[in-house]
């Protein structure tokens, strides 16, 4: 097996090489491809992965390259992993939307928004690469917004895709925790979008536990404000919100929160990945530093690796992850990405049918999925009049001419190349 990770430079790969380090021999992986198009990173990164690997008696080969089509050529997994812009986008844009007094958040609104139209001409280009050259090979997408990525890879890139998120697991990772069990034993009736969801039901070892589970609070992932929500209001949602729901359910109150911080989360994150950078160039390091767990990403290694493991298998288990609707939720339309349970061989990922969505969650999930829509159209034909009407469309757009002043701003610093046709 050849697995080709692009955007490797990222400080979460050292996780990512633990995981695979583990289910190598499993996986039967003999090569592990690094590329970036930072070469100082790839290399502080890739010579940790290099040592992390060696250390652990070498049971592949890694390899480092600034050739994308390198990286790609042959692949049977091509992970996708990049931040077009870096930090530096993501704070300028998160400081945008507060001045005006909207969410700024990495994925959630209108940051989320520039984030889409910077990453999806990049992955649908990496779709070419690997279309020509490794055409059997499955992209596993993590890059931000993931569910809004992996709906323009699916609609627009013409190559087998699965997008991927680390909450699900980590959702599952946390139940286990609280029953003493281990998360094999956890079903989770889970449904939405990405960073859009909802746990419905909660199964133990095959026993519905879901209400004494819904009693307590899910712990926050480290980059969200861990604001709780009122016990009445949960109880009478009746199922156990993504942390991110914070954003809609709690919209004047994170806004306040997020206007408070003397830093954005991208700030804080600059600061901790100049950190990491510094421990990983250190030639005596060979596993990955315990300060990786700030960031939020914490199991996307154990996501990746075991949906890898899944599907070269052909084990038919299930998996939370981000694929196309075909009809599996009846109130979305059958070509939308959806975050739900999903049957995974060897052809890939098959959403189980989920039905007719409840009132309290159905409305927010179509009126976000329809900014979702609007976003991949708008990255796709960079027509000016369907980003703003796709601004517009998201629920924390509290202002047509905001969302205007916003997308100008994002259009001068970010020149998104839009057309006014
Ligand atoms: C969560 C999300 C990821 C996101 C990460 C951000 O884990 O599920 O999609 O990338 O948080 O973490 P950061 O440390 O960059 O704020």
């Amino acid at each position: 097996m050849k697995i080709a990770v692009i955007g490797a430079g990222s400080t979460y790969t050292p996780e990512l090489a633990e995981g695979l380090i583990l289910e190598s021999q499993v996986l039967g992986l003999q090569e592990l491809y690094l590329h970036d198009i930072n070469s100082e990173r790839l290399q502080i990164v890739g010579g940790l992965v290099e040592r992390m690997v060696r250390a652990q008696g070498s049971p592949f080969q890694v390899r480092q390259t600034l050739d994308r089509v390198e990286a790609v050529a042959g692949a049977d997994f091509v992970i996708t992993q990049i931040r077009v812009g870096g930090q530096e986008a993501r704070a300028l844009d998160t400081r945008i939307c507060l001045e005006e007094r909207i969410i700024g958040q990495e994925t959630t609104g209108p940051v989320g928004f520039a984030k889409a139209m910077r990453t999806i001409p990049v992955l649908l280009d990496i779709c070419a690469d690997i279309r020509t050259y490794a055409p059997q090979a499955f992209l596993i997408n993590f890059t931000n917004p993931a569910g809004m990525i992996t709906e323009a890879v699916l609609k627009h890139g013409g190559v087998k895709a699965i997008g991927l998120c680390n909450i699900p697991f980590g959702l599952k990772s946390a139940v286990a925790k609280e029953c003493g069990v281990s998360p094999q034993e956890i079903e989770l009736d889970y449904v939405g979008l990405n960073h859009l969801s909802w746990v419905r039901r909660i199964y133990v070892s095959g026993e519905d536990c879901t209400a004494e589970l819904l009693k307590k609070q899910a712990e926050k992932p480290a980059n969200i404000p861990g604001l709780a929500f009122d016990p009445d209001f949960s109880r009478a949602l009746g199922m156990w919100p993504n942390s991110y729901l914070n954003y809609f359910y709690l919209q004047d109150e994170m806004l306040a929160h997020l206007k408070e911080q003397p830093k954005t989360r991208a700030e804080v994150v600059k600061e901790l990945e100049a950190q990491l950078l510094d421990q990983y160039k250190d030639p005596q390091l060979s596993s990955k530093p315990k300060e990786l767990e700030k960031r939020g990403g914490a199991h996307y290694s154990s996501a990746a690796v075991s949906l890898i493991r899944d599907i070269h298998l052909n084990s038919g288990r299930r998996h939370i992850v981000n694929v196309r609707n075909n009809g599996a939720l009846t109130d979305l339309p059958p070509d939308a990405v959806v975050e739900v349970t999903s049957v995974v061989d060897a052809q890939g990922a098959k959403p189980l049918s989920v039905g007719r969505l409840e009132a309290q969650i159905r409305g927010l999930i179509q009126h976000v999925k329809a900014y979702e829509e609007l976003t991949v159209e708008a990255a796709v034909t960079r027509n000016y009049h369907t980003a703003l009407l796709a601004l517009a469309t998201h629920p924390l757009t509290t202002s047509v001419n905001k969302a205007k002043r916003i997308l100008d701003r994002f259009n001068a610093a970010h020149n998104l190349q839009l057309v006014k046709a």
